[in-house]
């Protein structure tokens, strides 16, 4: 995948992603011509052939981001928000990671930590992470080939995230890579699911059930008297559940 060099943004909001700047940019409104798009800088208002006028911007995380590579469901952003806010992952924190899938959590994880490890069972969904993370371009996230009910390889780690079809299956070795006082989180779109994964937790005298979680965002629409919730809405996603290690 090319990288995104830079995006255009319409006055309805409609964003064009430029990965290219060797080309003229077609759009519904007309075309850009490249040597516009080649000596653009953020803050530019761009014409179209047509007139249309397009805002520049330099793309960000976010913007990659909703143009990567879809596997596996990938974990919505209100929960991987959660997940950042209830464990206080930051610059210096060391996570593991597991299921990559298509690596949706592990590049935002990545994004605010020191370190991630994914661990991928699938060869196919590791490649389309790797692929992913190469466009994003981050430097600090690797995926592992590996089962991670067969054991983690990483020590002293500050969080493990699970989004796997039998998290129970991990909370053994999570104990054992976790630091004292470091965190895991496990997402399940299920409640048999969190259930034996808070009986294993329980079964680990190291490990203390925090609370179990379901985050519901409501968007609404505004448009002048319009006000109301949105009649499409995401439903269920999935439950996070979180536990720490007190003790070794
Ligand atoms: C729902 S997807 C994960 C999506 C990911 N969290 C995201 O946000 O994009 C679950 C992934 O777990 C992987 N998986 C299942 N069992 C596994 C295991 N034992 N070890 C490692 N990965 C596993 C699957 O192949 C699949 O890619």
């Amino acid at each position: 995948m090319d990288s995104i060099k830079k995006i255009l943004v319409a006055d309805d909001g409609k964003k064009f992603f430029i990965r290219s700047l060797t080309e003229d940019f077609h759009t519904q409104f007309g075309f850009v011509a490249k040597a516009a798009l080649a000596k653009a800088k953020p803050g530019d208002v761009l014409k179209t052939n047509t007139g249309k006028e397009l805002c520049v911007f330099e793309p960000s995380f976010m913007d990659v981001y909703s143009r990567i590579k879809r596997a596996p469901q990938i974990i919505p952003r209100k929960d991987i928000a959660a997940i950042i806010a209830e464990t206080g992952i930051g610059k210096g924190s060391v996570v593991v990671d597991a299921g990559t899938g298509s690596g949706a959590l592990a590049l935002f994880l990545s994004n605010v930590a020191k370190k991630v490890v994914s661990y991928e069972i699938r060869d196919d969904f590791a490649k389309v992470a790797e692929e992913n993370v190469k466009f994003i371009g981050l430097k600090n996230l690797t995926v592992k080939r590996k089962d991670i009910y067969g054991g983690i390889d990483e020590k002293n780690v500050d969080v493990v995230t699970l989004d796997l079809p039998e998290p129970w299956k991990a909370v053994e070795h999570a104990a054992k890579a976790l630091k004292v006082g470091g965190f895991i989180v496990s997402y399940s779109p299920t409640t048999p699911q969190v259930s034996d994964f808070i009986s294993a937790v329980a079964k680990n005298k190291s490990l203390q059930h925090l609370k179990t979680i379901e985050i519901i965002e409501r968007e609404w629409e505004f448009n002048e008297r319009v006000v109301r919730p949105l009649s499409q809405q995401i439903g269920h996603s999935g439950f996070l559940t979180f536990a720490r290690k007190v003790k070794k």
